[in-house]
């Protein structure tokens, strides 16, 4: 399997591919290279089948959009594949789990071809900044969905994400170094933080593009009403009953269980052998508490404040 992902031999044979040293002084980080101010991860080589990643990443801009296309961006870790299967229900009208994986609709992971080649109606799903995605998102005013989620919680989710991820793609660091590197912004997609700021800067150069803002944790507090507002964004007819059906579909439980049964047919698998990855590790509010001392949540929280205090963006960090 470690074959598909033998990224650094990969990277050393791109030319001009500018790959920094994320390297922390105990050798531990992460495997990224440098694309228009961003640390990005660079796909399987199965999947790349020979292109390069500049190449396809520079192919984004030029796919093109429909108007029915709804696109979900996200910093990693912020519930992307939860709200993926609640769009796709809704859309299609139907209680049916996607039998692909929401990577298989992952901008950055299938260039333009591979938007071209998904049937409509396509739900896609970004961490990119809005510069690298297809010049008619804005064009087109291509309705957009950002999920937030507190920063903690990501950074904890995050970090066993790439603990149990295959090499040389997983984190060989404890969770304090991976701390370091999430507040430092030295990981793939860059800090959460900039993330944000760089998407609310860019979003005000194009204020005719529709973003729906949605908070994962007002989305565990209400399902139904989070549900009931993507519809109503999309300009979907639906029942109260079947949006009430859709989060009930959709709860962490049930798709925990769909994944372990499609995983079944999964070519690619990214987690470590005998490792508990999972895209649905345990979906609650607040699961730092058992991650971070004291003293770590304090400097957290300090460095956080100091890139966010003027932003407006607010979180929760304890379930209501
Ligand atoms: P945890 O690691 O805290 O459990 P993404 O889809 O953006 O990669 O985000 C993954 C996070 O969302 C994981 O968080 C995962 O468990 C959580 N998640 C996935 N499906 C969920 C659901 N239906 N309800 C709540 N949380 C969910």
């Amino acid at each position: 399997m470690a074959a598909q992902f033998d990224i650094t031999k990969l990277m050393q044979t791109i030319p001009g591919l500018d790959v920094p040293n994320l390297k922390n002084s105990k050798g531990h980080g992460f495997n990224c290279f440098l694309y228009d101010g961003l640390f990005l991860f660079a796909p399987p080589t199965l999947l790349l089948k020979g292109k390069s990643p500049i190449a396809g990443l520079q192919s984004i801009k030029e796919a093109a959009m429909k108007d029915d296309d709804v696109i979900i961006c996200a910093y990693p870790k912020c519930g992307t594949h939860w709200l993926w299967e609640v769009i796709e229900m809704l859309k299609s009208g139907v209680i049916e789990y996607r039998k692909e994986t929401k990577e298989t609709r992952m901008i950055e992971i299938i260039y333009k071809d591979g938007i071209d080649a998904i049937p409509t109606p396509r739900v896609l799903n970004t961490h990119l900044p809005l510069r690298m995605l297809p010049k008619q998102v804005v064009e087109k005013k291509v309705k957009c969905i950002q999920i937030m989620r507190n920063p903690k919680d990501v950074c904890v989710s995050y970090f066993n994400h790439y603990r149990n991820m295959v090499p040389p793609l997983g984190y060989e660091g404890d969770f304090a170094e991976f701390t370091e590197a999430f507040v430092t912004g030295k990981l793939c997609f860059g800090s959460y933080y900039n993330y944000l700021l760089t998407w609310k800067a860019e979003l005000a150069g194009s204020p005719a593009v529709p973003v729906l803002d949605l908070v994962y944790e007002d989305m565990k507090h209400d399902p139904v009403k989070s549900v009931k507002d993507v519809a109503r964004f999309l300009g979907l007819t639906t029942t109260d009953q079947f949006c009430e059906d859709v989060a009930f579909a959709c709860s962490f439980k049930k798709m925990k269980q769909i994944d372990k049964d499609r995983k079944l047919g999964t070519a690619i698998d990214i987690w470590r052998e005998g490792s508990e990855g999972t895209f649905y590790r345990k979906g609650e509010i607040g699961d730092w508490k058992n991650w971070f001392t004291v003293a770590e949540s304090e400097r957290f929280d300090q460095m956080w404040n100091k890139k966010m205090k003027d932003s407006g963006f607010k979180f929760t960090y304890t379930p209501v």
